[in-house]
Order: C-alpha cells, then structure tokens, then sequence
C-alpha cells in the first residue's frame, strides 16, 4: 500500500505538496492487518502512526516514493495506491534556503513519474488498485485513470466535499471495476471503507484461484 502526499523541494526550507492526510492509506493498511494479510506500508509524511503488524517505509518525495514501490511490486500479491503522489516537481530546487526578495518569482515545474504506469510492464498477476481523487466529472475521469493505468478496479472519491475525502475521517465512494461494474457504497468511516476493499481484494483473488482450478 501507499498512503500520504508527497513532498517535492523547492529549497530546503520549502516544498509543494497537498492535503492527503494518509489516513485512507492507513485504514486499508490497518484492515489488510486485521486480516492477517503481509503489509508493507509505503508512507509518504503523515501525522498518523502505522498499524501495529504493517512494515513501515517512509519515504518523501515522488521520486522516492517510486522507487520503493518499484522495490517492492515484484513480490507482492496486491498494489494498493492510495497515496497523492505530486504531480510536479521544482525544476531546479535550491540547495540554500531561497533569500526573500520583493520581486515576483516563478517557479519552474516538471512533471513526477507516475507510480501506477511505471510498474505496468512489471506487472504479472498482482492485482493493482488505484484511487482516484476529483473535483469534477468523478465517474467518467476515474474511469479514464482506471483504463490508462490498467488497474483492476479504481476507486473513485469526490475531493472538493468538506465532509468527506481529504483530511476527514469519512469517505464515500465507487468501486469501479475493470470490466466496467461499479458499486456506490454509502457514507461511511474511512476504517469501513477500507474493510470494503479489502474484501473486495480477498473475494477478487478466491475468483481468480477458482478460475485456475
Ligand atoms: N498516481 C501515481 N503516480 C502519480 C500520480 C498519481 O501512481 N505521479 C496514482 C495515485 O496514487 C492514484 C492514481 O494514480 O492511485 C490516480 O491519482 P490522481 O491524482 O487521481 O490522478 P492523476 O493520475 O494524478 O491525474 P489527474 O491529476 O489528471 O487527476
């Protein structure tokens, strides 16, 4: 799993970054616990604490979060990518902290890797889920991800309600799978939102291993 925001420097002082709180990365790493699954918790920096029983790896930047990801993909069953990963980083960030001046200042970006199309041609039988996070036209963008990263099934969250999403503890969501099936589930607690996937991920696999019997 993945969890969190990253960080891209612009100085040492200063970054670009957004308001992931990780905590639906830290639920479905908690539930996966819960059920005895092998967690490995790739964390970008939160202010939570990870479940007891998940391995902890911290990581900061986009580019580090890759990297440990692309580490770890190969042997695992499930890729779970709830973090908000950064999609630009600072072109040229500075090694000393950047002197304040009266002048405007623009700040050259370049785009981060994205995780989700990077481990694609080192995917086998892992099941990849990703989540995606919209102001607008959720169902329709969500699914544009879920077809571009090749994913097994995405889930979709609404971002710009202040009940629900970013920061809060609450969620409500849709499941929308490959093959185009999609589940709304209720308003619930980030904790039951990531039950809900885990099951769903247990259900997927005893299909799949039934399929090769
Ligand atoms: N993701 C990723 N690498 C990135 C950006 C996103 O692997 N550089 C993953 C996220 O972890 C998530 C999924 O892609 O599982 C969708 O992320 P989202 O931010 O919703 O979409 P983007 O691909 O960044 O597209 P956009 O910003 O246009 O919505």
């Amino acid at each position: 799993m993945t969890a969190g925001p990253t960080r891209e420097a612009i100085d040492p002082v200063r970054y670009i970054s957004n308001r992931s709180s990780g905590k639906m990365g830290y639920a479905v790493a908690a539930a996966g616990v819960e059920q005895n699954h092998e967690v490995t918790l790739i964390s970008g920096p939160v202010a939570l604490s990870a479940p007891a029983g998940a391995r902890l790896v911290n990581v900061t930047s986009a580019a580090e979060m890759a990297a440990a990801v692309m580490e770890h993909f190969t042997g695992c069953d499930v890729l779970v990518m709830a973090a908000a990963v950064a999609d630009w980083r600072p072109v040229h960030p500075g090694t000393q902290k950047i002197k304040k001046s009266d002048q405007r200042m623009t700040l050259e970006l370049e785009p981060t890797e994205d995780i989700l199309l990077k481990i694609l041609p080192m995917k086998s039988a892992q099941l990849v889920i990703g989540f995606a996070a919209e102001t607008q036209n959720l169902l329709e963008e969500a699914r544009r991800k879920l077809v571009r990263k090749e994913l097994d099934l995405m889930v979709a969250n609404d971002v710009s309600r202040t009940d629900a999403g970013f920061e809060v503890d609450m969620n409500e969501v849709v499941f929308i799978e490959r093959d185009g099936e999609t589940r709304q589930l209720p308003f619930m607690p980030k904790v039951e939102v990531a039950r809900h996937l885990v099951k769903w991920v247990e259900d997927r696999i005893v299909k799949k291993s039934k399929k090769i019997i």
